[in-house]
């Protein structure tokens, strides 16, 4: 199904449309919905069971309208709703798999995982990582804060530099320091900053690029879903992330997708 109606990407919030700019800078005529589920924003502070479950709604609300690849452009749902639990043939693709081999690739020794509450609760990302790649050693920090800092659309330099400076504190030190929660991916430049370029992996790079080999992509408009009705909070997210890359941003509120 690869490439009929553009490229679906989903989120909680506004996260995932970090992958979305890394799509739009490869392909800038790129067809692509994006889907938020801001009435349940955000999935950090809730179960593994019910991020599943949005996340499944979310994905079959998007290939239901024809769209792929459908990307959980979500770290967390990922993790909720794994590559096990997807339906056999699936062309969804998630936030793990091209980190696990780009991992495996550079083999360093110590790998911090930055990411939701929700993600390091479970142990699923670490250990779906370690299973991968066993030489190296493991450790992870939720930074929840983050995530609520760069879903309000308003972050600062100073801001975000905060709130990863404090992240990182509560970690040791890693050669590696893997941005495992699409909310980051705004804040790149600030982990660079404090790390180095090297120490810092942006999975949304190496998902965006698997999302364009899928198949031919067509070209066409950006439409921006949302569950929540804070459309101006998403709108300004938006902004930040997206604003300089000249498509036209709108924000449209879509029912909550309820189970059956
Ligand atoms: N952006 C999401 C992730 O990659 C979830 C953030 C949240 O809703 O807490 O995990």
């Amino acid at each position: 199904m690869g490439g009929l109606k553009g490229i679906g990407c989903f989120d909680s919030g506004a996260g995932g449309l970090t992958v979305v700019r890394r799509i739009l800078q490869e392909r800038p005529d790129a067809a692509v919905t994006y889907l938020a589920d801001g009435i349940h924003w955000p999935y950090g502070e809730r179960s593994m069971a019910q991020v599943g479950g949005f996340t499944r709604r979310g994905v079959e609300r998007l290939e239901a309208e024809g769209l792929g690849p459908v990307v959980i452009a979500c770290n967390t749902g990922s993790v909720a709703w794994p590559a096990e639990e997807r339906p056999a043939g699936s062309d969804v693709i998630d936030m793990l798999a091209p980190v696990r081999a780009e991992i495996a690739r550079r083999a360093p020794e110590r790998v911090l995982v930055l990411a939701t509450r929700a993600t390091v609760d479970s142990g699923r990302y670490l250990s779906a990582m370690q299973a991968a790649c066993p030489a190296t050693h493991f450790t992870q920090v939720a930074a929840q804060d983050l995530v609520s800092l760069v879903e309000q659309g308003n972050w600062t330099q100073d801001s975000a530099l905060a709130s990863a400076r404090s992240a990182l504190a509560k970690a040791p030190r890693a050669d590696l320091v893997v941005l495992a929660c699409t909310h980051f991916g705004a804040v790149t430049e600030v982990f660079e900053e404090l790390l180095g370029d090297a120490r810092v992996l942006d999975p949304g790079v190496l998902v965006a690029r698997r999302a364009l080999a899928a198949g031919p992509i067509p070209a066409g408009e950006l439409r921006l879903l949302t569950t929540g009705r804070d459309l101006r909070r998403l709108r300004r997210a938006a902004l930040r992330i997206l604003g300089h890359l000249g498509r036209p941003v709108r924000v449209e509120r879509v029912e909550e997708v309820v189970a059956p």
